[in-house]
């Protein structure tokens, strides 16, 4: 990757990964086929629809639209798998199909890649288990052995803040007899409760507490995915690097669950302006119009750092170029993302030759430090590549950063997409 002059251009995302998850797993339990127009291209999502292949569902690509997923909906009862099901790189597909799963009748076998091996599980065990699956595994890693049974809906009160498991555990609950009942520590993503209402489910939500009662039958839908608000990060801390950068984003995925990152880079100097907002599916979707001036620093804590838990790889890359520098606080979680976040950052941006302090949660990277182009590592992680990528743009000299390929985890265009908006 070589130093970039300035960032211009426009570009609209492939289908949010979230959504997409969501929308294929639901689509499969519903009692009738939906269309997915512009279905996430990433591998992640990939392995979803290869799972649910395996699980009896019937799905077809249509070649000649933009990135169309038909699913043909099998009720709620899908087939006994007679292979493990590969969820490759992919801790969402894992977890929020787990909730499916294990209210099945049958036994199944979910394993993934030497990533996903080491990630912890106990977080969706323990609950489901609690519901009345038996589930084994390698000291609460995958691979997960899941005997499906009749559940009963619980009350639940997650420790871990995650998107993830209360998602798996509405999923698992839809499928209970009773109600069940979520309380999260700190506000998550709501994707799931937007796509289990999309697909005609009742839900009620007060506070931090999430209820759904069992045995409620689910329409299929036609829906077009929002552009993927995770993915654009890249491109927004691109232009955030270059005073009169100028960048179009359109169909983006607005939720206000996912949107703190624009409040982040608007705070830090980034101006933003929203045009077109509609809902589709409850889910908002806007065009931005984006352009680079001063950049300032940023505290990133508490609820922030749950809120930006996807960004923080990349804002933390572009941390020593601001003006006050960015600390990370609270961020334990990304220590056991698909690499250990905290520590790949630290050491690629040394590698750069920035100071920092690198802490058991988070980081504190000082601002106005000059970074040099080196030899970084990928760590196999698609955000951590995709992250020092941009951080790359502002550095002297040329990056290179091994095992890039693995961007395909979530955007396989995404080095073509970033050659278009940058001039050299
Ligand atoms: C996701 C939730 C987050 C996030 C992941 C996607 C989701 O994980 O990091 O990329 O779609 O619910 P956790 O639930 O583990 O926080």
């Amino acid at each position: 990757m070589r130093p970039a002059r300035r960032v211009r251009g426009s570009v609209s995302l492939p289908g949010d990964k979230s959504i997409s998850h969501r929308y294929a797993m639901l689509a499969a339990i519903a009692d009738a086929p939906s269309r997915l127009e512009n279905y996430s291209t990433g591998a992640d999502c990939a392995s979803t629809l290869g799972c649910l292949r395996s699980l009896g569902v019937k799905w077809e690509r249509k070649e000649d639209a933009d990135n169309v997923i038909e699913v043909q909906g099998s009720g709620l009862s899908l087939t006994a798998p007679t292979q493990p099901l590969d969820c490759g790189n992919s801790g969402s597909t894992i977890r929020m199909l787990s909730g499916i799963v294990a209210a099945q009748k049958f036994s199944s076998e979910m394993a993934g890649d030497e990533s996903l091996s080491r990630r912890p599980m106990e977080r969706v065990i323990t609950p489901l288990t609690a519901m009345g699956a038996q589930i084994s595994s390698q000291n609460g890693r995958p691979p997960l052995r899941i005997t499906g049974d009749s559940l009963k809906g619980i009350y639940y009160q997650m420790p871990v803040a995650s998107a993830q498991v209360k998602t798996c555990l509405l999923f698992a609950g839809l499928l209970a007899d009773g109600e069940t009942c979520i309380m999260e520590p700190l506000r998550t993503r709501d994707h799931g409760e937007v796509a289990l209402r999309a697909f005609g489910a009742h839900l009620e939500r007060k506070g931090n507490e999430v209820r759904i009662r069992g045995g409620q039958r689910l329409r299929g839908i036609a829906a077009r995915v929002p552009g993927d608000l995770s993915s654009a990060a890249f491109f927004l801390c691109a232009a955030a690097l270059f005073p009169g950068a100028q960048l179009t984003i359109t169909n983006l995925l607005m939720n206000p669950t996912r949107a703190r990152l624009l409040d982040i880079l608007m705070q830090m100097g980034l101006r933003i302006s929203v045009t077109q907002l509609e809902e589709i599916h409850g889910e908002l979707v806007g065009t931005l119009q984006v352009e680079g001036g001063r950049l300032k620093g940023a505290t990133i804590a508490g609820s922030d750092t749950a809120a930006l838990i996807d960004e923080i790889p990349v804002l933390a890359a572009i941390a020593p170029y601001t003006e006050q520098g960015i600390e990370v606080r609270d961020a334990k979680e990304l220590r056991v993302k698909e690499s250990d976040r905290i520590a790949a950052l630290a050491t690629n941006l040394r590698a750069m030759g920035a100071q920092l302090e690198e802490r058991e949660d988070g980081l504190k990277i000082p601002g106005g430090q000059l970074l040099r182009g080196a030899e970084l590592e990928s760590f196999g992680d698609h955000r951590i590549a995709m992250a020092f990528s941009i951080a790359a743009l502002r550095a002297q000299g040329e990056t290179m950063i091994r095992g890039s390929e693995c961007a395909a985890i979530s955007y396989p265009a995404f080095f073509a997409v970033l050659e278009g908006l940058v001039e050299r």
